[in-house]
């Protein structure tokens, strides 16, 4: 098929929302009125809301049509078994079970295999995976190897598979549950993970008799790199990298807010019967009967439709390219970010950029804030103030200090990112005027959500 250099939206606009405009003046008052942090600040007020790409894309014409459809029978819907076949057409574990989001699928599953003494190892845990872990007592280990920002290396997701294999010697395999490998990897800028490694990884795990999961809320973006990316996989179909992907694994938890393309909507699955007996107890708990979990039957609708949309190549070499797009233009202009661009967001290196706050000031808050104030734009920093407080109490600088761009799915057009690139590019201009933040009050875990914060 002929390729053009533009590679456009594969779509048109069929409903719109309005975005208000509002004055650096308005957009300081509502930062003082948030306490400076941006989880806090009405949406209303934001020009462009790059918090996360978590359940704020724009659903399609047939997603609606399916949410016509929804079904809201308390057992056994139809839409239930619409979801059910959508899901295992592209992961075909024997047991699926619908949460109303990832963390519940990951409450879920740490509830019942987690514990004190007990270790679970992951490329990279996301920030709730990690709580989850650690609510239960267990350990919640990272292996991806610390990389420079700016090496492009092509699948910086991966796991180190010597250092799995050494906490697996010294912790002792009775006391790992379950290795865990995110794809792509949100904590580490959204690196894909290669199918050489989680080959790897699972030949480690069948030596230690171990079940491996697959968190995979961004699995679509993740096989799309590997068909770029890998040797071997150009010519293959994005549903049979999918495919490949969850024949490795022994289950998985999902977040249907990313790569399922709905609002809301996540699962837990494995092939493990036991263990899914256990899990279902805890879902009706917690979340529902064991065809809707927590979700509406219109949802499940949503979500079945969203599966079959999100393999689509031409979405995927749309929305690969235009995130990268933004990282592109913003490297070009010399603002330093994580290389290479990610699949779901641009990350902006805080700690290059303002390299006279220290971490214990928040750079990467600062320039967070210096966005939203400057242009409307609202990011979230993943640096100090997410992961510098300790179980134990003690604050220590992160190993970054980022702020993550993170794109919505089918959102915003071209020029809403061309305007973005001329809000950072003006904040790094003046980046030697911006100042620290220190915590004004803060809560006992997850800091980050709800603290407010003062400027220095
Ligand atoms: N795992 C990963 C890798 C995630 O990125 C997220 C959510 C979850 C699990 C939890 O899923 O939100 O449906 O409960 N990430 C969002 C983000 C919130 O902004 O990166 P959830």
């Amino acid at each position: 098929m002929e390729r053009w250099q533009t590679i456009i939206e594969p779509f048109r606009i069929h409903s719109v929302e309005p975005i208000r405009m509002t004055t650096v003046a308005e957009r300081e008052a509502a930062l003082q009125n948030a306490g400076y942090n941006l989880f806090n600040v009405h949406a209303e007020d934001v020009i462009i809301d790059f918090l996360t790409d978590s359940g704020t894309g724009a659903m399609s014409r047939d997603q609606w049509a399916a949410i016509q459809h929804g079904d809201e029978s308390y057992a056994g819907s139809p839409s239930w078994y619409r979801f059910l076949g959508a899901v295992q057409k592209l992961f075909p574990f024997e047991h699926v079970i619908p949460t109303h989001q990832g963390r519940a699928a990951e409450k879920i599953l740490f509830s019942v295999i987690g514990g004190p003494g007990l270790v679970v190892p992951n490329n990279a845990h996301f920030d709730t995976t990690r709580a989850n872990v650690e609510f239960t007592g267990a350990q919640a280990i990272d292996l991806t190897p610390a990389r420079d920002a700016r090496e492009r290396a092509p699948f910086k997701g991966d796991m180190d598979v010597g250092a799995l294999e050494r906490l697996i010697n010294e912790r002792g395999a009775q006391n790992i549950p379950v290795v865990f490998m995110t794809i792509t990897n949100n904590s580490m800028g959204g690196q894909p993970v290669s199918l050489a490694n989680l080959k790897a990884v699972r030949q480690v795990c069948d030596h230690y008799g171990l079940p491996l999961f697959l968190d995979a809320c961004r699995f679509a973006e993740n096989a799309w790199f590997i068909k770029q990316r890998e040797d071997g996989y150009a010519d293959k179909s994005i549903p049979d990298i999918v495919s490949e992907i969850a024949a490795l694994a022994d289950g998985m938890t999902m977040s249907a807010k990313k790569d399922g393309l709905a609002n809301i909507g996540g699962w837990l699955a494995m092939n493990d019967a036991d263990l899914a007996e256990r899990c279902r107890n805890m879902l009706i708990l917690t979340e529902g009967f064991v065809t809707y979990g927590g979700l509406a039957g219109r949802d499940l609708e949503a979500i079945a439709q969203g599966l079959d949309e999100i393999v689509d190549e031409d979405y995927l070499r749309y929305r690969i390219r235009s995130t990268e797009y933004l990282g592109e233009a913003l490297d070009a202009a010399g603002v330093p970010v994580v290389l290479p661009i990610g699949g779901h967001a641009v990350y902006l290196d805080a700690k290059s950029l303002l390299p006279h706050i220290p971490p214990l000031e928040y750079p990467g808050q600062s320039l967070a804030v210096a966005l939203y104030r400057e242009g409307g734009i609202r990011g979230c920093e993943i640096g100090s103030v997410m992961f510098g407080m300790h179980p134990d109490g003690t604050e220590h600088p992160a190993a970054q200090e980022l702020v993550r761009l993170a794109i919505p799915r089918r959102t915003y057009t071209q020029s809403h990112v061309d305007y973005v690139v001329e809000v950072v590019k003006k904040v790094a201009a003046h980046a030697s005027d911006l100042k620290g933040y220190r915590i004004a009050s803060a809560p006992a875990a997850l800091r980050h959500f709800t603290a407010s914060f003062a400027p220095l």
